[in-house]
């Protein structure tokens, strides 16, 4: 559930509406709803209540400062991936006892930034990451707790390219290689065993995915036990789908996947540690665009919006639905048709949408592709020397600008102007 609802014929993030909230920071942006925010963190902490939890936010889906201390807020902690969103998490005011850092790729530098912040748990995904934090972890006198992020071999997620926990995957060590894995750490004098970690997907749509790769987590955490292992931690990473409006009413609640975790975890007395992303912050946020033009091609018609796949890339990389809704509710009343929504950039893949029905909406309309809030602004870039575009954040009936727009100065101030050699 979100906060983005009609009010007096506009659309509304809780008491700010999005035409006002246009006219003052200028189109495309990014707008999110912090009660949506908090909402989310809520449901999702309540589906494992008396549990001993950390709700690790993954910072990846959304890392911008503010957001990051809304969470933050309401007690969860982070989940970082490299140095930047660890330096993020920090500076938002989550304690480093609430994050965990995990990724394929850790260089040494960032081992000893986790390290020296003292952060709960790095996520271990190799044999040679293992033996880097070892030797990182003496040389500054002292012990990184750690999980293995073992790879079940389990298919999930909605798209090939967020599935994650498959043999083939580059994540995780091999199942086969756990129990060997384990043992080595005991022995290494910078490491400290704490528990498993495991992490499937993104945008997965159905709780069976999920249960097979736990129960397989819990028998691994039962077998380590008795090979003589402390195992006090399980992270069962993120990856709850969200609807976006394409007939996925039919997800999972969190209720129906805490319940389902509760039953195989509680036995195992650990902490729960959770990576949730695109849940928490996904339908928290939408992208606003206004329509530059109409165009009848050969084949179809085309909305043509000032927002393109530099500002919001999951239509393009993933073939991703997001809902559209005219800001005027007016338009609602109109017939729709079929029509491919793009922006201005130069590829093809520039598709917002792709024959969507949609209402006749004219030149200056305002637009708002919905569920943007998780890897929106995060995956946007400059192509085509576009500035990012800003971030917005409503509370109640004031808003933030939460990153504003850079001036074309801006964009271009960190780039030298070389001496010709000629
Ligand atoms: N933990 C780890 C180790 C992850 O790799 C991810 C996401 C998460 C947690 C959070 O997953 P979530 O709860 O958000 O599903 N850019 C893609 C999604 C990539 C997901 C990458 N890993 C998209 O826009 O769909």
């Amino acid at each position: 559930m979100h906060h983005f609802h009609y009010k007096d014929g506009i659309l509304h993030a809780e008491g700010v509406g999005l035409a006002h909230l246009a006219q003052t920071v200028g189109t495309p942006f990014y707008c999110y709803s912090e009660a949506t925010l908090r909402r989310h963190v809520r449901v999702f902490q309540e589906a494992f209540e008396g549990a001993d939890l950390l709700t690790a936010f993954s910072v990846k889906a959304n890392s911008n400062i503010s957001i990051l201390k809304v969470l933050a807020s309401e007690g969860a902690g982070a989940d970082v991936v490299s140095a930047g969103e660890l330096k993020r998490a920090r500076l938002a005011g989550i304690d480093a006892s609430k994050i965990v850092f995990s990724g394929v790729g850790k260089t040494r530098d960032e081992l000893a930034l986790g390290l020296g912040e003292g952060i709960h748990q790095f996520n271990v995904e190799s044999e040679n990451e293992l033996i880097a934090l070892n030797d990182v972890a003496i040389s500054m006198g002292t012990t990184a707790p750690i999980a293995f992020r073992v790879n079940p071999n389990v298919a999930a997620g909605g798209h090939e390219k967020i599935s994650t926990g498959k043999a083939e995957d580059k994540f995780g060590v091999p199942w086969s290689e756990a129990h060997r894995l384990y043992a080595k750490a005991r022995d290494l004098p910078g490491i400290d065993v704490k528990g498993v970690d495991v992490h499937i997907g993104s945008q997965i749509a159905s709780l069976e995915p999920f249960r097979l790769a736990f129960e397989k987590v819990a028998d691994l955490v039962r077998n380590l036990r008795s090979d003589g292992h402390e195992i006090s931690r399980v992270d069962l990473g993120g990856g709850l789908g969200i609807p976006y409006g394409e007939g996925d009413e039919h997800l999972p609640s969190p209720a129906d996947y805490g319940k389902m975790i509760r039953e195989i975890a509680d036995p195992l007395d650990v902490q729960l540690i959770f990576e949730p992303g695109r849940m928490i912050a996904g339908n928290a946020g939408i992208l606003v665009t206004k329509v530059i033009y109409r165009k009848q091609g050969q084949e179809g018609e085309f909305l043509i919006v000032d927002a393109a796949m530099n500002d919001l890339i999951r239509p393009a990389l993933y073939d991703a639905f997001h809902d559209i809704q005219p800001v005027e509710e007016r338009y609602t009343d109109d017939v729709a048709r079929p029509m491919d929504v793009v922006g201005p950039i130069c590829e093809t893949g520039d598709r917002l949408a792709k024959a969507r029905p949609l209402p006749p909406f004219e030149e200056g309309a305002l637009v708002a592709i919905m569920s943007a809030g998780a890897y929106g602004a995060v995956q946007a870039s400059q192509y085509n020397s576009r500035p990012l575009i800003p971030e917005t954040l409503v509370t109640g009936s004031d808003f933030r600008i939460i990153r504003k727009r850079p001036t074309f100065e801006e964009m271009i101030a960190l780039e030298a102007d070389a001496p010709s050699t000629t």
